[in-house]
């Protein structure tokens, strides 16, 4: 018996197949065409690029592991969230995808919480541009055309699933993303789907990610030798699945993670919204546990537009970090590339760095983006330190965490304590895996969804910690000054 997991990324597709005891038994990927930018703030994908990377990786793990493959019984499906997927009633892709991290809805998040004042109460978030009921306010303003004729709003791995199973389903830690969930009831909200003058009929069929939400079908099942009644789990958005994939799934438990996106993220027992500091209160994937997460723009994404722009490769330019250090220099940098949600929830903001001087090198800059990136870490922790949220304990993942320095600069900027997993990949897709097992086995996500062994922990640094203080001070007072000037 084995499992899969497919996590549908913004820079590509990973399948993950694990056995019945949750060990890996292989792994593919492909990559998918990246997004395109038409405007400055803008991000949009094919859908098809999705499916077409999905079809890739699980055909390349079918063939270098047929016999694995052939034994799948459950399919668990992660995904990168809130991109609004637009389709006409016969499931046609009526517009290119906008993605999570577009920024154009900024007046029709205005214009939303306007229409309705208690917005903020049964979303339990603030309306921002990256979340999907925004987009589709967009769209009603400015592609009527396209917007009368939407019959459903997917999400990216729930269009996934649709041509998986040829079901309209969402599970609850995705669809908190949608700004249309009444999340502490976990069920759409008719009030919230109204201000987009959408109902429920435009809207999937919500179950929890651990449990089922359809079948393989036939023709699939045949082209990858599986038999036939394999189960597609819920799944969750990535940054549940990864919850899964790491095993924070109890309170207090959480993990940072450096991707394209950075995320701070950490479990509940119940549904703890802040809207105040621009945190996201969503469902978890599993029944009755809600997280809450702050979410940077770019993070691994900024030094990897300092190695485009410098012509240099991300991981020379953060070795060349490391044999240098010597605690924080003159440069600073803001990491708002794309503007930032938590905790400004400004999606006009931009990327600046201060304090260059004719000994500013590529290395510099480099440093200087790993500790902006850290500070807006620190800055999701003191917002969800404001909501009450203690965070016991906290995991690193994302290929960002390849970098022990990096962890270093944040765990110190945290003073908190960083725990590095023991070698192997505990992201979204092996969470994916471990809900299609639930779904497939009816298992009890708490059996399942276990902590990896610790390989390292890294601590704050004593001798740097009041130098990471004052220039997280600093930091702090750039972003108000440096508004104030771009506007
Ligand atoms: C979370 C978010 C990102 C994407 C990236 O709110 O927008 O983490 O899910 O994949």
């Amino acid at each position: 018996m084995s499992y899969l997991g497919i996590d549908i990324g913004t820079s590509g597709v990973k399948a993950f197949l694990i056995d019945r005891a949750g060990k890996p038994l292989g792994e593919a990927s492909a990559k998918a065409v990246e997004p395109v930018r038409p405007k400055p703030g803008w991000s949009e994908q094919n859908p098809d690029d999705w499916w077409q990377a999905t079809l890739e990786a699980v055909d390349r793990l079918a063939a270098a592991r047929s016999r694995e493959v052939a034994a799948v019984r459950g399919i668990g499906l992660s995904g990168h969230m809130h991109g609004a997927t637009l389709l006409d009633r016969n499931d046609k892709v009526l517009r290119p995808a906008i993605l999570w991290n577009d920024g154009r809805a900024s007046a029709e998040c205005a214009e939303m919480e306007a229409a309705l004042p208690t917005l903020r109460d049964i979303a339990g978030n603030i309306a921002m541009p990256g979340f999907t009921a925004p987009k589709i306010a967009w769209v009603r303003k400015y592609e009527p055309r396209t917007y009368e004729k939407i019959a459903k709003v997917l999400l990216p791995k729930a269009y996934v699933r649709l041509l998986l199973t040829g079901e309209h389903v969402e599970d609850m830690s995705d669809a908190a993303g949608t700004l249309w969930l009444d999340v502490g009831k976990r069920d759409w909200s008719d009030e919230l789907l109204a201000v987009t003058g959408l109902n429920r009929s435009h809207m999937p069929r919500l179950v929890e990610g651990s449990t089922p939400s359809g079948e393989l079908n036939a023709e699939l099942a045949r082209r990858w030798g599986m038999s036939a009644g394999v189960v597609v789990a819920g799944g969750a958005g990535d940054n549940a699945a990864s919850a899964c994939g790491i095993g924070a799934i109890r309170p207090g438990e959480g993990f940072v993670s450096l991707g394209t996106s950075g995320v701070l993220f950490v479990s509940n027992d119940r549904f703890r919204p802040n809207t105040g500091g621009a945190v996201h209160a969503f469902c978890h994937a599993i029944p009755e546990t809600w997280h809450q997460m702050g979410v940077i723009l770019s993070a691994t994404d900024s030094l990897n537009w300092l190695a485009k722009i410098t012509g240099q490769d991300a991981a020379k330019l953060s070795g060349d970090v490391e044999q240098g250090f010597q605690g924080p220099g003159e440069e600073i940098f803001l990491p708002y590339l794309s503007g930032e949600r938590t905790p400004h929830n400004n999606a006009g903001a931009r990327g600046s760095f201060v304090g260059l001087s004719h000994l500013s090198d590529p290395a510099r800059l480099a440093q200087a983006v790993m500790e902006g990136v850290a500070f807006a870490v620190r800055d999701c922790q003191r917002v969800l330190t404001d909501a009450g949220t203690e965070i016991d304990r906290l995991l690193a993942v994302g290929g960002g965490s390849r970098s022990e320095l990096w962890l270093r600069i944040i765990a110190t900027s945290l003073d908190a304590e960083i725990a590095l997993p023991e070698d192997g990949d505990f992201g979204g897709a092996l969470g994916a895996a471990r809900l299609g097992f639930c779904a497939a086995e009816n298992a009890d996500p708490r059996d399942v969804m276990t902590m990896p062994g610790i390989r390292k922990v890294i601590a704050p640094d004593p001798a740097l910690r009041s130098a990471y203080a004052d220039q997280y001070a600093r930091y702090r007072a750039l972003y108000p000054a440096i508004e104030e000037a771009r506007t």
